[in-house]
């Protein structure tokens, strides 16, 4: 056993890692607070030091065309469009009018909403109108979780070798090691143990937000 250097984060720990990455745009402040005028449903939006992570992320590969499953209020759609930059495209999926129309909204005043192509219905289904020859360079599945299985099966054999499938939640505040999790949780467990399984990527969970796993496509 390695030497346990994982730490509970408290507030003040939990502000101070937050100052530590780029401060918000304005209009992705206004989309906090946009989101945060939703009410509860606001917790679903990623965190913004994790957008920060998936902007480099998305850099850091040269990644121009990326697939989101779980668009919501659009904060890491933003962050992706920030990433592949003027040419590339972000192929974002979800089933909410309401939401997705906050998004629109946000894109349009960051500037990016050229980069953007928006899918509305259940991803299971509106994923199929992918190009059959489009190929991803990063895809991130942040949507229902009962549907992960499903969404991974469907991205991996499209992930260009190199490329990256990341998956959101996957700590599941913690149920994925309860007794009795919830269905959801029970999901999110299945769904960890099937991508390590998988010979077609190598991946890693790391302990960001709820658990973010991050794979990588091999070029079996
Ligand atoms: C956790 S939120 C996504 C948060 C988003 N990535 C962000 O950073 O703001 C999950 C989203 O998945 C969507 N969703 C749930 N079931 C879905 C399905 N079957 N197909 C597509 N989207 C779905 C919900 O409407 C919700 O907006």
């Amino acid at each position: 056993m390695d030497l346990d250097k994982r730490i509970g984060l408290s507030p003040q720990l939990t502000s101070y890692v937050v100052a530590q990455a780029e401060p918000p745009t304005p209009a992705q402040q206004r989309l906090v607070e946009a989101t945060l005028a939703l009410g509860g449903v606001a917790e679903m939006q990623v965190p913004h030091e994790q957008a920060v992570f998936l902007t480099l992320l998305t850099q850091a590969i040269g990644a121009k065309t990326v697939v989101e499953i779980g668009t919501f209020t659009g904060y890491s759609t933003l962050a992706f469009a920030r990433g592949v930059g003027a040419d590339g495209v972000v192929h974002t999926f979800d089933v909410s009018q309401d939401w997705t129309a906050v998004a629109r909204q946000a894109w349009q005043e960051a500037g990016v909403a050229d980069r953007v192509r928006q899918h509305l219905g259940p991803a299971a289904e509106t994923l199929k109108s992918l190009p059959g020859d489009l190929v991803i360079d990063l895809a991130f599945i942040d949507a229902d979780k009962v549907g992960y299985l499903g969404y991974w099966e469907a991205l991996v054999p499209r992930i260009r070798p190199g490329g990256l499938i990341l998956a959101d939640n996957v700590l599941y505040a913690g149920e994925v090691v309860d007794e009795h999790p919830s269905r959801n949780g029970q999901a999110i467990r299945e769904f960890n143990a099937h991508v390590r399984a998988d010979d077609r990527v190598e991946s890693v969970l790391l302990t960001l937000a709820d658990g973010l796993t991050i794979a990588r496509r091999l070029s079996n």
